[in-house]
């Protein structure tokens, strides 16, 4: 095993790839935004059982923030998550500054139709195409065989897939289910927002989540399951739910009531902080 080594160019990311296909090394890539918690950790586990090396990425990327959001407070703390990155046996950061990925000029979006426009594309208007661009930017940097996503963010991995099958990226996506707190949680940068008296409150909506998912088992009419669980959300004290809904998995429509293939996804605040979460109903 080599040492563990940043770069902050594409020609010397490009180059150390290069230097790992001629040693025949298959290779992973796990795209992040740093503030790394166990939930990318396990990615770049889940990277190492498929790939002889594994390459992250840390880039808070603006095209994939509103003008209303958390941008500028977005946490960054490279030494941290450096250290994190080694503890677990990942080979290579890409960690590029902002002219390295979009120089002066930069002019192209990526833009995936049908499922990046509803739940988190209604509430974000540009989120998905800031994800897709900086994504198949990213894929195209590295080139790895595999590249890894955590389902929490459920939505951006179907985009992804939509986008590395509609634009021919020799690339596997591989999906890696959400890692969650003791309470149920899922793991997320933003939960560093929250304030102990917000953290507790947040403990709220994996157990509502749960409760809902098992009354949609049985094939119940969703619309007054889901009302009911609104109510609790804002009984808990959430502020505002963006969306709960009963989704297809593939086409990320609403449906009627559970049938193969359906999650139930939701988006709601605490205080300033808004929290997403999925949970797979059949
Ligand atoms: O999930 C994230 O952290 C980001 O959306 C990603 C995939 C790294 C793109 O910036």
């Amino acid at each position: 095993m080599g040492q563990f080594e940043i770069v902050r160019t594409v020609a010397d990311l490009r180059a150390q790839v290069a230097q790992y296909r001629r040693s025949g090394a298959s290779v992973g890539l796990v795209p992040t935004m740093g503030a790394l918690h166990d939930g990318h950790l396990t990615l770049v586990r889940s990277a190492k059982l498929d790939n002889a090396r594994v390459i992250a990425t840390i880039f808070v990327n603006p095209k994939q923030f509103g003008p209303t959001e958390d941008l500028s407070r977005y946490p960054r703390d490279e030494a941290a998550d450096v250290a994190m990155l080694k503890e677990v046996g990942a080979d290579l950061l890409f960690a590029p500054d902002l002219g390295e990925m979009y120089p002066e000029g930069f002019s192209t979006s990526v833009s995936v139709g049908g499922i990046s426009q509803h739940l988190e594309g209604a509430s974000r208007l540009q989120f998905f195409n800031g994800v897709a661009t900086v994504v198949s930017k990213l894929l195209l940097q590295a080139v790895p065989d595999r590249a890894y996503f955590g389902e929490k963010d459920f939505q951006q991995l179907q985009v992804v897939r939509r986008m590395v099958r509609d634009l021919n990226i020799p690339v596997t996506i591989v999906a890696v289910p959400t890692i969650r707190e003791a309470d149920g949680l899922a793991m997320s940068s933003r939960n560093r927002y929250l304030s102990p008296a917000q953290r507790k409150m947040a403990s709220a909506l994996p157990q509502i989540m749960h409760d809902t998912v098992t009354e949609l088992r049985g094939g119940s009419v969703a619309a007054p399951i889901i009302a009911n669980a609104k109510g609790r959300l804002h009984k808990a004290g959430f502020d505002r739910v963006d969306y709960l809904e009963l989704c297809d998995e593939a086409t990320l429509q609403p449906i009627p009531a559970a049938r193969a293939s359906s999650r139930l996804f939701v988006a709601a605040y605490v205080g300033a902080t808004r929290l997403i979460d999925n949970w797979q109903v059949i």
